[in-house]
Parts: C-alpha cells; sequence; structure tokens
C-alpha cells in the first residue's frame, strides 16, 4: 500500500461525509500493522458537539476490529462537491486520539492523491498530554 492508493481511499471515504451544517467533507484512510485499511469520514450532527471528525471515525472503527497499532493515516478535506483544499490538518483532538495509539514516527500523510506532503506524528502534536 503506497502513499498514494493510502491518500485514494481517504478520497473515496471523503465521498461519505455527512456535513450539512459546515459543508466542509473529510476523509481517512488508516493502516494497520495488519495491512488491514479502516476508512471515516465526517459525521455532523444538528446539535454539533455529537460531530465526529473522519480521523477519529477511522481510528475508533479500527480499534473496534481489534487493531491496536498502526502505520500511517491519510486525511482530504476541504468543501464539499469541491476539489480538496492543499492541506487539511486533523485537529487537536484527533491528534490526541493519534497520540493513544500511535508512536513519535506515525506518519500523516495530508494533501490529495496528486500532490501530498508527509509528516510525523511528532511534527503535528509535540508536548501532547500523557499520564507517564
Ligand atoms: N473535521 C474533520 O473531519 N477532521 C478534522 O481534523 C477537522 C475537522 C470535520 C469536522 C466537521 O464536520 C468539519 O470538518 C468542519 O469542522
Amino acid at each position: 500500500m503506497t502513499d498514494k492508493e493510502l491518500m485514494l481511499a481517504a478520497e473515496e471515504a471523503r465521498k461519505c461525509s455527512y456535513s450539512p451544517y459546515s459543508g466542509f467533507a473529510v476523509g481517512a484512510a488508516l493502516l494497520a500493522d495488519s495491512g488491514k485499511v479502516y476508512t471515516g469520514c465526517n459525521i455532523e450532527n444538528a446539535s454539533f458537539s455529537p460531530t465526529v471528525c473522519a480521523e477519529r471515525v477511522a481510528f475508533f472503527s479500527a480499534v473496534n476490529a481489534g487493531e491496536r497499532a498502526f502505520k500511517r493515516i491519510a486525511v482530504v478535506g476541504g468543501k464539499a462537491n469541491e476539489k480538496p483544499q492543499p492541506l487539511c490538518t486533523p485537529c487537536g483532538v484527533c491528534r490526541q486520539v493519534m497520540s493513544e495509539f500511535c508512536g513519535k514516527d506515525f506518519k500523516i500523510i495530508l494533501g490529495n492523491s496528486e500532490n501530498f506532503e508527509v509528516y510525523t506524528l511528532e511534527d503535528l502534536l509535540p508536548f501532547g498530554f500523557d499520564l507517564n
């Protein structure tokens, strides 16, 4: 599974985005150590706070399937029904969820399938919260 293939899976997941309130559609594709890919889209709610980001849908889906170790995640987002924006960066809550299961070198692929950049979790979440 290449970074581009993972980003293509994220773009496919983005098509399922339920985002009638923000009009902002996000897709994510998470590659587990098992080799399986878990996807997610953002799912909004009229009450707003129950909204979940695409990244967390992908992570929780994977953990619910018994996964605990992950290699990479691709994230793509932008206004619904438009081309993705050049860089849709994960929110702070999603970065903290990533840090629960992933080490500093976990790769976060941002952009779209034609043009993307690869960051590490350490790049995006220095000094994340930890009980230790
Ligand atoms: N969103 C994500 O899916 N991932 C992020 O990391 C940031 C924001 C979603 C939540 C909401 O449905 C929409 O984008 C606008 O905030």
